[in-house]
Parts: C-alpha cells; structure tokens; sequence
C-alpha cells in the first residue's frame, strides 16, 4: 500500500522468486513440510496441497492423513511420502493415536485443514497440534473454523501463524457476517493480524495480506478461473513450501507464494480458459509463474 513499502517488498519478491539453487544443494536445505488434513471420503484437499507445496520446491512434503484415504493422497505423485493417522468412528483423524512428538520429528512447517472435516476428533486434533508444534503453523479451511471456537489460541507469538481464510472462514474468525468482511476486508485483515500476531491472508479477488506489523499486501494476480473448489487447497500447498525454504522470512515468503499462485492461474489461463482451469491446471503452470 505504501510506495515504499512496495519497492522494498518487489526486491524481496525477486530475491525469493529468482534465487537459484546453489549448485551444491541438498534436499535438507529447502526444508520439510508436514500436511495434515484429510478424512475418510476427503482425499482431494490434502492431495491438491501435497503436489502444490512438492512442486514449490520444498525439500520433502509429508503428508499425514486418516489412513483409509493414504491409498489415494500417496497416488498423487511418488515423491510424496505419506503417513497414515488412525481414524475415529467418523472417519476423521483420530488424536487420541497421534504420537506428536514422532510426527512432528524434524518438520520446518506445518500446514492443517484441507478436508481435515470439523469434528470433535478434528478439534482435539487442530488443539493439541497448535499445543505441541514449535515450528510455523499454517492453517486453512476446517483448521480455521475449528480455530474459530477457540479464538484465544490464535497466536503467533510463540512461533509463526499464518492463517488463509476465504471470506466465509474470516467472518467466522471474526464472528461477523461474510458481507461485513467483504466490506471492510482491509481493516478487518490489518486489524486482525496485529491483535493476534500472525500473517493473514485473507482470499478472493484482489487477495490481501497483513502480516503482524500492521503492514499489507494487496495481490494483483489471479483470476475468476480459480473460483473452484481445489483452488484454496493448492495455495496452502505453495505457502507452506515458501516458508518451508524461508523460514526467516515469512513476510516476504507469504507475499511471494500468494502472486505465485495467482501467476500460475493466469499464465494456465492464456492457453485454455477460465471455464476449464482446474485447481491441478495451476500446479502444472507454476514453474512459468516462477520463470
Ligand atoms: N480472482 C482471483 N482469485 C480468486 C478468484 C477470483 N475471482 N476466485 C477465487 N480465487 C482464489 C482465492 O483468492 C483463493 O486463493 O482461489 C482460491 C480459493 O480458495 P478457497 O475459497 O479456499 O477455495 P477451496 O478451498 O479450494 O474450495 C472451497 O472451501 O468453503 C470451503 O468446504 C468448502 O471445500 C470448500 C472449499
Ligand atoms: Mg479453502
């Protein structure tokens, strides 16, 4: 919003974006994310997540799902490792079998909720994740309205909390009406990401993002080809493995995957259409947004 603001933020953009990977790399350096989410008869969102954050460039994506979908989240691609989480009787991750501190081994980042569903499982699940892991959290759909009843323990201050609600899960978070966020999004999001300390990114059109410092970032790229289930999914996937790779700078690393996102889109669009993009037509596009 800021000219400054925006100079400094386009070198950081070109810094992340453009960096090559040193030629004497290991996978170690570009870090590992943990995917939980998942629920029996939910295996597209932790599916869409993995490939995207694989595909952003993460040194290894792990996905943790409830085991009867592990079939179909580990057929995504090969080199997704994946572990199978005991179910309750709904079909939802089960805490009560979660050995945390095994699962949570090692992860540069962890990103919760794409199909997590919204039972009390999940609840006890999102709860004791948001206790247990030190490492930056990144929270989506059923993890946000899970957190929405539990205001409180929005808090970044311990470790990095980036949050990614479309509009209904904001007005959720903010127990007010979509029409009111919408609206009122810059206010609400700056204001929201201040009181809690954490990095909002609040979807849509024209996607906005506050970080903890009152400072934004409107998002110039994307386009109505996205409004589709899927498309919320992939963006998780990208922001996780930004920060995964940048973990110093979650700013500049959320900015970045949130116009990455957007880019693939557009640039998937010039050769189909609006109509037949699908949320994976996105992932296949990313290395252009990145070139
Ligand atoms: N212009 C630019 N970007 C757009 C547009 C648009 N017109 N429409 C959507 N997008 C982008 C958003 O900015 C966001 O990044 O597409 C993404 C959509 O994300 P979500 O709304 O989270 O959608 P997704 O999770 O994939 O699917 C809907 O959310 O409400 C839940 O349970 C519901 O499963 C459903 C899911
Ligand atoms: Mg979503």
């Amino acid at each position: 919003i800021q000219s400054d603001l925006n100079l400094s933020w386009a070198g950081a953009f070109k810094q992340i974006t453009d960096a090559p990977r040193k030629a004497d790399s290991n996978k170690g350096m570009y870090g590992h994310v943990l995917l939980i989410g998942g629920a029996r008869g939910k295996s597209g969102a932790p599916s869409m997540a993995s490939l995207a954050a694989l595909r952003t460039g993460a040194g290894l994506v792990t996905a943790a799902v409830a085991e009867s979908i592990l079939p179909e989240v580990a057929g995504v691609t090969p080199e997704l490792m994946t572990i199978a989480l005991k179910e309750a009787a709904d079909g939802s991750i089960d805490s009560d079998h979660v050995d945390f501190d095994e699962l949570l081994d090692r992860m540069t980042v962890l990103a919760i909720g794409p199909g997590l569903g919204q039972s009390l499982a999940a609840e006890d699940l999102v709860l004791k994740l948001l206790e247990k892991a030190k490492v930056p959290l990144v929270l989506d759909a059923d993890a946000l309205n899970i957190l929405a009843r539990h205001s409180e323990k929005i808090d970044g201050r311990g470790r990095a909390m980036v949050l990614t609600p479309h509009p209904g899960e904001m007005a959720r978070l903010a127990r007010i009406s979509t029409r009111e966020v919408q609206a009122n999004r810059e206010p609400l999001a700056r204001e929201f990401a201040i009181r809690h300390q954490v990095t909002l990114v609040l979807k849509g059109w024209r996607t906005l993002i506050a970080h903890p410092d009152g400072s934004m970032a409107i998002n110039t790229t994307g386009n109505p080809g996205m409004a589709k289930g899927g498309s919320g999914d992939i963006l998780t996937g990208i922001v996780a493995a930004m920060v995964a790779q940048h973990p110093d700078r979650i700013a500049d690393a959320v900015n970045a995957a949130v116009y990455l996102h957007g880019l693939a889109a557009d640039l998937a669009v010039r050769e189909q259409d609006e109509h037949t993009l699908l949320a994976t037509d996105t992932v296949a596009h990313l290395w252009r947004a990145f070139r």
